[in-house]
C-alpha cells in the first residue's frame, strides 16, 4: 500500500506525512508551452481529441512544477458531443452547445455513441500513463450532471445560467430525464478513464452554488449520489473527489450522503468548516488557494499557502486551488507556491 501515490493515499484517508498537491486548471492558457501546443491545432475540441498532443499538455505541468498528480486533459463539454449535441468552441468566446430543452431534443441524446466518440480519450490516458514521472498519479474528471446540464440549457457560458434554472423549475419531469441520462453517460465515461488508467476521478460541479438549497438537493445532490454509487459497483477501489462549488452550507449534506472520497472546497468556503463537514475522520478535504491571489501577489499566496496547510494538518487532504488558475497566472507564482507545499511537513 505505501507504493501508492501520495494523492492515492490522502484520498483513500491517510495522513500523509507532506501534502500533495496539484491544481484545477494546471493544463492552460498561462503555459507558454500549452499555448505553443494549442497553436498547432485546428481548435480546442481537436486538442481534446488528438492523445499525442493532449497527453503532452496534461504533462507540461508536472515537469515545471513537480505536481503529485497530472490531471486529463479534456473538457466537461465532452459529454454532450459523445451524446451527439452539436459543440464547438468558438475563439475568443467560448463554448456554443446545442439546446437540449425540449421533450425532442433530450430524447435524442444517443447512450450508446459516448464510448466510440470519447475513444480518443481513453488513447490520452494510455499515453499519460506510459510517461507519468514516478510517484504522480493521473486523475479523471468529468463535469457533474447539474453543470453540464447548464451548458445545455443555456447554449453557451453564462454567470447565472438563468435559462437553466427556470428550465429546473418550469419543468421537472423533462429536467429529471435530462439528468438520468447525464448520470447514465457520466458513469459510462468515467469508468472508460479508469479501465484506460485512470487512478482517481473528480467531478466538477462548477456551478452548484447557483441553486437554492431544495434544487441543490435535487439536481446536485441527488445525482452525485447516483453517479457514485455507479462507479462504486464497477470501480471500488478508485477514490472520488466531488467538487461543488459554492456549496456553502449545503456542504455538510452533499459530504454526508454523496460519501464521496474527498470534498473539493472552494476559496469562499473556509477550510476549517469544510472540514467540520465531512461525512467521517478518513473523509479527505481539497482546496482552497484563491485562484485570483495566487495570480496577483506571490508572497500573500506563500502565506496562505502555509495558513491553509495549517488548518489541514490534522485531517487527510491534497492542496489545489479553490477554482482553476486564470489565464494571467505568473508562472513565477505558481512555482513559490509549489516549492512552499512541496517544502512543508505536518
Ligand atoms: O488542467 C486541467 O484542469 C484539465 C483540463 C480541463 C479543462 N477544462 C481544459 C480547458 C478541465 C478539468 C476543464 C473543466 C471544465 N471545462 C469546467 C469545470 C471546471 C471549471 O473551471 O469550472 C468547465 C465549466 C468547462 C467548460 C469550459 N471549457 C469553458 C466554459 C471554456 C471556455 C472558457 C475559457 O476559459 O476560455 C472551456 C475551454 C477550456 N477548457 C480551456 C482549457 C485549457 C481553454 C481553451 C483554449 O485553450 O482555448
Amino acid at each position: 500500500m505505501t507504493n501508492e501515490p501520495l494523492l492515492i493515499q490522502a484520498l483513500n484517508g491517510s495522513i500523509t506525512e507532506r501534502v500533495p498537491f496539484w491544481f484545477m486548471r494546471q493544463a492552460g492558457r498561462f503555459l507558454p508551452e500549452y499555448r505553443a501546443v494549442r497553436a498547432t491545432t485546428s481548435g480546442f475540441l481537436d486538442l481534446c481529441f488528438t492523445p499525442e498532443k493532449a497527453a503532452e499538455v496534461t504533462l507540461q505541468p508536472l515537469r515545471r512544477f513537480g505536481m503529485d498528480a497530472a490531471i486529463l486533459f479534456s473538457d466537461i463539454l465532452v459529454i454532450p458531443y459523445g451524446l451527439g449535441v452539436d459543440v464547438r468552441f468558438v475563439e475568443g468566446e467560448g463554448p456554443r452547445v446545442g439546446l437540449t430543452n425540449t421533450q425532442k431534443t433530450i430524447e435524442a441524446l444517443d447512450l450508446t455513441t459516448v464510448r466510440n466518440k470519447l475513444a480518443p480519450v481513453a488513447e490520452t490516458v494510455k499515453l499519460v500513463k506510459k510517461e507519468l514521472p514516478e510517484g504522480a498519479a493521473l486523475i479523471g474528471f468529468a463535469g457533474a450532471p447539474w453543470t453540464v446540464a447548464c451548458y445545455m440549457l443555456q447554449g453557451k457560458s453564462g454567470k447565472e445560467f438563468q435559462d437553466a434554472r427556470l428550465f429546473a423549475l418550469s419543468e421537472p419531469v423533462l429536467m429529471q430525464q435530462l439528468i438520468d441520462t447525464l448520470v447514465v453517460s457520466t458513469a459510462e465515461y468515467l469508468s472508460m478513464q479508469i479501465e484506460a488508467g485512470a487512478q482517481a476521478i473528480q467531478i466538477f460541479d462548477s456551478w452548484a452554488g447557483l441553486l437554492t438549497p431544495a434544487e441543490f438537493e435535487k439536481w446536485v445532490t441527488l445525482p452525485t449520489i447516483k453517479l457514485v454509487q455507479l462507479m462504486r459497483q464497477k470501480h471500488p477501489n478508485v477514490p472520488i473527489i466531488g467538487f461543488a462549488k459554492g456549496a456553502g452550507l449545503s456542504l455538510a449534506d452533499y459530504a454526508k450522503r454523496t460519501n464521496v472520497n474527498c470534498i473539493g472546497v472552494d476559496q469562499h468556503t473556509p477550510m476549517a468548516f469544510a472540514i467540520a463537514s465531512r461525512a467521517n475522520d478518513r473523509q479527505a478535504v481539497q482546496g482552497n488557494l484563491d485562484p485570483l491571489l495566487i495570480a496577483s501577489n506571490k508572497e500573500e499566496a506563500v502565506r496562505e499557502t502555509k495558513a491553509i496547510l495549517e488548518t489541514m494538518k490534522k485531517t487527510p487532504s491534497v492542496f489545489n486551488l479553490g477554482h482553476g488558475f486564470i489565464p494571467s497566472t505568473p508562472i513565477e507564482n505558481v512555482a513559490a507556491v509549489a516549492e512552499t507545499v512541496k517544502a512543508w511537513r505536518r
